[in-house]
């Protein structure tokens, strides 16, 4: 069985290294291509080197544009390369808009491609990320479901001949990289000047378009931000670090500490030292339900709504609207309850390698 991954944002190198580490058990021919959406090294050459992903076999250097200019670039960037490979698969992640080129670049060459991550839903159709995810998943042959949720959804629209439940393979990484940093097998985390990681801090990140591109909205929660009782390590992206400078906004202020985004270990470690994680990434509301960590996300929304359950996520669309309640939920202590496996039980990648070779029988 050969397959081609197709990667190019960071939560995609996140989901390769289990990956990839099963297709290497597994014995398929694997190969890896990277769309070069994301570029800088903070977001990208870490992951490789952090987890232990093998190098891109292939490397297109897209880059940022506008979404046309980005996912048309790595459409045509990926013709020549699938056309030379013929995998028996190509296996696509996510939502991005590396995701939906790869798909379209396959399908229109009768490849056969499974979606990983697929009936993710936010309803929210203002989302780069919700058209990305539902072309995709009509567009793939094969939809590796992640939760229960996600199979329904595929069902509702149709889907349920293609779809196969194999969990969440982000459970996968970060247990194991939890279980690495409780044994001392990592350096301290580099949080951001100002903050003290022996004392009580809150963990946040801020990326997405609709929190980022919109000067009012993004003033706003930064000033919620920097208003809280706690110190705010705040990793930036480079899009939020861009924006920020674009509308005159400043990330270090009040109990707002800016640093740069962490390699994935050190962000693990860092969500474990912390009391509690603010976002509007989905990655990281799962990471904080599955390290005990309270989770606040700003957003009317998530796609994974199981962290919801008992309060270990609370969702925020505006902290405004909640007054004085607002630092109460950021701070709110972790709660008791138990939670069951949502999202798998460590093996999902296994699973997947195991259900692209059944499908190919
Ligand atoms: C992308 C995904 C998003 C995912 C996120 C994870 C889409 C539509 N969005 O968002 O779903 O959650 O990755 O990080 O695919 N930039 C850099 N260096 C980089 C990458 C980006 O400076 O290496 C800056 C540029 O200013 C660029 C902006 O970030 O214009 C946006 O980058 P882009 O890849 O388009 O989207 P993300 O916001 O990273």
């Amino acid at each position: 069985m050969k397959v081609v991954s197709i990667v190019g944002a960071r939560p995609q190198l996140v989901k390769l290294a289990p990956i990839a580490a099963a297709f290497a058990e597994d014995g398929c021919e694997h190969v890896i291509v990277h769309t070069g959406q994301h570029y800088d090294a903070d977001l990208s050459d870490v992951f490789f080197s952090g987890l232990g992903i093998p190098d891109p076999d292939v490397h297109l250097g897209i880059g940022s544009g506008s979404h046309g200019v980005q996912t048309g670039n790595t459409l045509a960037a990926l013709d020549p390369v699938l056309a030379a490979e013929r995998p028996d698969w190509v296996l696509v992640y996510g939502d991005t808009n590396s995701t939906l080129a790869g798909t379209l670049s396959a399908v229109k060459q009768h490849l056969r491609v499974a979606h990983l991550e697929a009936g993710l839903r936010s309803f929210n159709r203002r989302m780069p990320e919700e058209h990305n995810r539902v072309l995709t998943d009509h567009a793939a042959d094969l939809l590796l479901a992640p939760t229960e949720e996600a199979v329904r959804h595929l069902a509702t629209e149709g889907l349920a001949a293609r779809t196969e439940l194999v969990g969440d393979v982000m459970v996968d990484v970060c247990l194991r990289v939890r279980d690495d940093v409780a044994r001392g097998g990592q350096p301290r985390p580099a949080l951001p000047d100002g903050i003290d990681p022996d004392a009580p801090y809150l963990l946040a990140t801020l990326h997405r378009a609709e929190n980022t591109d919109d000067p009012q909205r993004l003033a706003t929660l930064l000033d919620a931000l920097a208003g809280l009782p706690v110190p705010v390590a705040l990793l930036a992206h480079p899009r939020l670090v861009a924006r920020a400078e674009q509308h005159g906004l400043k990330l270090t202020r009040g109990a707002l500490h800016a640093g740069r985004p962490l390699p994935y270990a050190a962000m693990v470690a860092a969500v474990v030292g912390s009391v509690g994680v603010v976002t509007d990434s989905g990655g990281l509301q799962k990471e904080a339900y599955l390290l005990d960590r309270p989770c606040t996300t700003l957003r009317t929304e998530t796609e994974w709504v199981e962290t919801l359950a008992d309060g270990w996520n609370v969702l925020v669309p505006d902290p405004r609207e909640l007054g004085e309640r607002w630092a109460a939920t950021a701070t709110r202590p972790a709660p008791q309850a138990p939670r069951g496996l949502p999202y798998g039980d460590g093996r999902a990648a296994r699973r997947v390698a195991e259900t692209l070779r059944r499908h190919l029988a």
